[in-house]
């Protein structure tokens, strides 16, 4: 074996036996580097004559394929060796619990609302929003209720700076959906041809000095208003009555308007349901109050009260989920835990 033969087994040998890829790069240099043993073996073909420089040069240029050879399969041996230990290193234990990535899912009220909004909609009610900061005239002059009208103090609320306050009903939307309706259709009006009529829901937030199981500072309601020019208290019966057969899927609820009072109204009634079996069996539960408009609300929607007539409720959604699932404190809607909150999804 000539010495070039015997240099490049050499290197094969000392680079099989490296472990690691820097071991393996040290080992490297001692042949290919700057004075490795090839490199300073053609650096002495310079001194040779043209015909041995070929030779040699063809000689050292075999030796040194070689060498790279083992180098290039050497540094894959030892890459495959370094994955190989880490996914060894990285075996998953089957036994483990899974991480749940859990999905979110719609809060209980947020459920009622939606199926409120779905049912209204199919009996040709739209859905409307208002501002949660009200002025004074619309949450209580424009709706009968001038200032020291004993009605307010049941309606104690926060007070803003200039005037507002954080409405205490969804009723001013009654005035502030009327007065951009009539506007729409004012010409006809005046005109004495028809108005479309006034249909709609509009549910939000409302908010009053209150605070027990069943009264929280915030909470929700949904007004509802249908006008027209015969209108009358009986289509509230039916509508009303059908709403909640549908919402508690159950035919055989019964439903009762109790005279009451509502400076909005002439005449007014609170709306109890009585459901005919399950645990609240035979108890009448308070859902709504509800009335036809009163002439001086009508007026202020911009409206003639000897032409025109309607009826409007107020409903608690919140009840409504709280009579829907049996829950019996109506904090636990607003407390955020998710152990009461994930059972509706
Ligand atoms: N706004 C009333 C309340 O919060 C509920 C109500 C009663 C709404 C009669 C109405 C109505 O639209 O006609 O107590």
């Amino acid at each position: 074996m000539n010495e070039l033969d015997s240099l490049v087994k050499q290197a094969q040998e000392l680079f099989a036996a490296c472990t690691t890829p820097v071991e393996l790069e040290n080992a490297k240099a001692q042949y290919l580097g700057k004075a490795g043993h090839l490199t300073e073996r053609m650096k002495g073909l310079a001194k040779l004559d043209i015909e041995a420089k070929k030779s040699q040069g063809a000689l050292i240029n075999a030796a040194k394929q070689a060498i790279e050879a083992a180098l290039n399969h050497c540094r894959e041996q030892l890459a495959l060796a370094e994955l190989n230990a880490l996914l060894k290193a990285e075996t998953y234990d089957v036994t483990l619990p899974g991480s749940l990535h859990s999905q979110g899912g719609l809060h209980p009220v947020s459920l009622s609302l939606e199926r409120i909004e779905q049912i209204f909609n199919s009996m040709g009610f739209e859905v409307a929003q208002g501002p949660e900061i009200e002025t004074d005239w619309f949450n209580f002059t424009a709706l009968n209720t001038p200032e020291d009208h004993p009605a307010r103090s049941m309606h104690d609320t926060f007070y803003v700076e200039g005037g507002y306050l954080l409405r205490t009903h969804t009723s001013p939307m009654q005035i502030r959906y009327a007065m951009a309706h009539v506007q729409k259709y004012q010409a006809r009006i005046d005109a004495g041809q028809a108005m479309p009529e006034i249909r709609v829901i509009a549910p939000g937030r409302t908010y009053r000095v209150d605070s027990d199981a069943t009264h929280s500072p915030m909470f929700h309601q949904c007004e509802g208003l249908w006008i027209g020019e015969n209108i009358s208290f009986k289509d509230l019966k039916v509508v009303f009555t059908d709403f909640c057969k549908t919402f508690f899927e159950n035919e055989d609820l019964v439903l009762r308007f109790r005279p009451s009072f509502f400076p909005f109204t002439e005449p007014g009634a609170e709306i109890d349901i009585q459901f005919p079996s399950g645990p609240l069996a035979g108890r009448w539960l308070e859902v709504a109050g509800s009335g036809q408009v009163h002439p001086n609300v009508v007026r202020n929607m911009g409206l003639d009260p000897e032409r025109f007539i309607g009826f409007a409720f107020g409903m608690g959604p919140d009840r409504l989920t709280m009579l829907r699932y049996g829950v019996n404190d109506l904090r636990l809607f607003f407390d955020g835990d998710i152990r009461f909150l994930s059972q509706f999804q």
